[in-house]
């Protein structure tokens, strides 16, 4: 039996009409509704789930029209283990993504599907990913049983009718989420309804024909489908065929105090700080420097016709990590999710305001903590998860670009990579060029966790984007080596920064936060050809008196300590990368094998301990 709905009315493209009819008749739903994204609709979503246990309403008067949800404690974060990239040929996934047989994972899927929204709503979610008509921006429609989904995706995208308006008969990428707990007749729902058993869960990627399957979670990436899945997994596989770069970035707008502006666009592995340096605020003597944000997690990158690079935040909000935000550690963030905000597993606290560890104000004397149970500060747990998360829009953020939504994008002038490593990478080096910075962005990789350590101890991630990318790793590394062999294209500076390095007594030497500006100094005026710079191993690096380290007490001897090189310890990180590039056999494109023996013959001829300071 049809299940009745007034998407007739919404649209004329034949394609999601049948579309969402086909899905509607596989997974049973009690109701369909189409989402118009308006503000009435966001508060009756929000009213209901405040009536069914999902959502805390805080107190208006702390946090005006904010929510708190806590998630069920097996769906707290992507499950990378149950991530597929289900290409026609395996190898099209490459080593470092999980694959099944295509015809194989539609069965499964259509066996978890069948019926996985019996006594629930399946809503309807267009949305534009980029401001809407945008050349650069893509349309997905999202068909969810979470009303959790739908307000994120308020927040996180351009939502709703005008997307459909957009859309005409035009193209979407499909996306079809469950959180997978269906209700019998008469069965009370849970708050966080989720598949527990992590075996259950899948989220699946089509890169051929671009469609995205998600079954079981309701958290972060897994659920809402415009961010990882589409901006990022489906993208680059649309960005191989079409000569763009879809990548896991933030976009970041430096404005020197002759008012001149320069766009960088810079990846980080996840929690390395791309928020942080996404709203970075220049320390004092930096007065007439700003910096203003554009995007705190994914960039889109077109070259254009002038053959500039320029790029969009595909996204509308940040989905950002809550423990550790502070007024001193991230102030935009802050002011960003001061109101209108849905927070995810953090405090509540007895005033009915929200709580996380590292936030900077005094633990309450007692709240509810991120699984429900009464919390005192000396409990001996934590109070808010690990992965706990702000969702806000970045319209709010008081440093956000003013050209944040140009559906032109903001021309690229550098890109910086960046992990997080305690020794012998420095706190900055330029690229001697495009292929020498594609071998240093590949190559990157941040120290294992405790719960991942591996042989070398460093978790290669390269581009920071391991989980992320929709194809043949190898293959990604030759879209970029492409790129830069393109004629006529003004190829952005390409950059490495390391703020983690640690000293002998096993602290973080460089300050770092707002003090990276001094480092983003130094790279805008490498790009303008302003500031001087000498060669090591690695690649072109600021002398002391090249960076600008005014009103800061940073000694020569500290700047030694983050930027000497030791011949021994980058000769096996060049024996690492050779451990590494064997895992892609003969897809490895060979520029990249040239790049690591060009290092190795730099780094054999280095003194055994390499300062800048001599060097100068
Ligand atoms: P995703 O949203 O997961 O993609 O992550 P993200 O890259 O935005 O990272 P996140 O905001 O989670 O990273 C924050 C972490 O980086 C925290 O542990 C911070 O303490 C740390 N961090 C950020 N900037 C700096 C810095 O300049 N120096 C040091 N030492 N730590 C920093
Ligand atoms: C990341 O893990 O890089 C994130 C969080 O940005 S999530 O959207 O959940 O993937
Ligand atoms: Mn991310």
């Amino acid at each position: 039996m049809a299940i009745t709905h007034d998407g007739a009315t919404r649209t004329s493209n034949a394609k999601l009409l049948k579309w969402v009819d086909e899905i509607a008749a596989l997974t049973q739903p009690d109701h369909v509704v189409w989402c118009d994204g308006s503000e009435a609709e966001y508060q009756r979503l929000c009213d209901e789930m405040v009536a069914s246990g999902t959502f805390v309403k805080l107190n208006p008067a702390k946090r005006p029209n904010s929510y708190l949800a806590c998630s069920h404690p097996s769906d707290v974060a992507r499950v990378e283990d149950r991530t597929f990239i289900c290409s026609l040929k395996k190898e099209d996934a490459g080593p470092t993504n999980n694959w099944a047989p295509p015809d194989e994972m539609r069965a499964q899927l259509k066996e978890l599907m069948n019926g996985c929204m019996k006594g629930r709503t399946l809503y309807v979610i267009p949305f534009s990913m980029g401001p809407i008509g945008s050349p650069i921006a893509q349309i997905g429609i999202e068909l969810t049983d979470s009303p959790y989904v739908v307000a994120n995706m308020r927040i996180m995208t351009r939502m709703g009718s005008k997307v459909l308006e957009a859309l005409g008969d035009g193209f979407f990428v499909p996306c079809v989420h469950s959180v997978g707990a269906p209700l019998a007749p008469g069965q009370k729902d849970v708050p966080w309804p989720c598949e527990p058993d992590i075996g259950r869960k899948a989220i699946v990627h089509f890169p051929e024909t671009r469609e995205i399957w998600s079954y079981g979670s309701g958290y972060g990436g897994n659920a809402l489908l415009g961010k990882k899945c589409l901006a990022l997994r489906i993208a680059s596989s649309m960005a191989r065929d079409e000569g763009w770069l879809a990548e896991h970035m933030l976009i970041l707008g430096l404005e020197n105090p002759q008012g001149e502006k320069t766009y960088v666009a810079a990846a980080f592995p996840s929690a390395c700080g791309k928020t942080n340096l996404a709203m970075i605020v220049p320390p004092k003597g930096f007065g007439n420097w700003k910096a203003l944000t554009v995007g705190d997690d994914i960039a889109w990158i077109k070259p254009t016709a002038d053959g500039t690079l320029r790029a969009i935040n595909p996204e509308a909000g940040f989905f950002g990590v809550a423990p550790g935000t502070s007024y001193d550690s991230n102030p935009m963030a802050m002011e960003s999710c001061k109101a209108n905000s849905i927070f995810t597993n953090v405090v509540l606290t007895d005033d009915g305001d929200v709580w996380w560890e590292g936030m900077g104000v005094a633990a309450p004397a007692h709240g509810i903590d991120w699984q429900g149970n009464d919390w005192t500060p000396d409990c001996g747990r934590v109070g808010a998860h690990a992965n706990s998360r702000f969702t806000a829009p970045a319209a709010q953020c008081p440093t956000i670009d003013p050209a944040w939504e140009d559906p032109a994008g903001v021309p690229i002038s550098a890109f910086i990579f960046g992990g997080r490593l305690s020794k012998t990478f420095p706190l900055v080096y330029q690229a001697f060029d495009w292929n020498h910075g594609v071998f240093m962005a590949a190559t990157m990789g941040s120290e294992a966790t405790a719960a991942a350590i591996g042989v070398t101890g460093i978790r290669r991630d390269p581009f920071a984007m391991l989980p992320f990318c929709g194809y043949n790793m190898a293959d990604y590394w030759g879209h970029w080596v492409k790129m830069g062999q393109k004629s006529g294209l003004k190829l952005p500076k390409i950059f490495r920064t390391n703020w983690f390095r640690k000293g002998p007594d096993g602290k973080f030497v460089w300050p770092g936060y707002g003090q990276n500006m001094r480092v983003l100094k130094w790279i805008v005026e490498r790009v303008n050809g302003k500031v001087g710079a000498v060669e090591s191993s690695f690649g072109l690096m600021p002398r002391y008196e090249d960076l600008d380290l005014e009103g800061l007490d940073f000694s020569k001897a500290q700047f030694e300590t983050i930027t000497s090189i030791s011949r021994a310890e980058a000769l096996s990180e060049i024996e690492e990368i050779k451990t590494f590039f064997e895992k892609f056999g003969t897809q490895l494109p060979p520029e990249l094998e040239a790049q690591r023996q060009a290092f190795g013959q730099r780094a054999e001829k280095a003194p055994e301990v390499w300062t800048v300071v001599e060097a100068a």
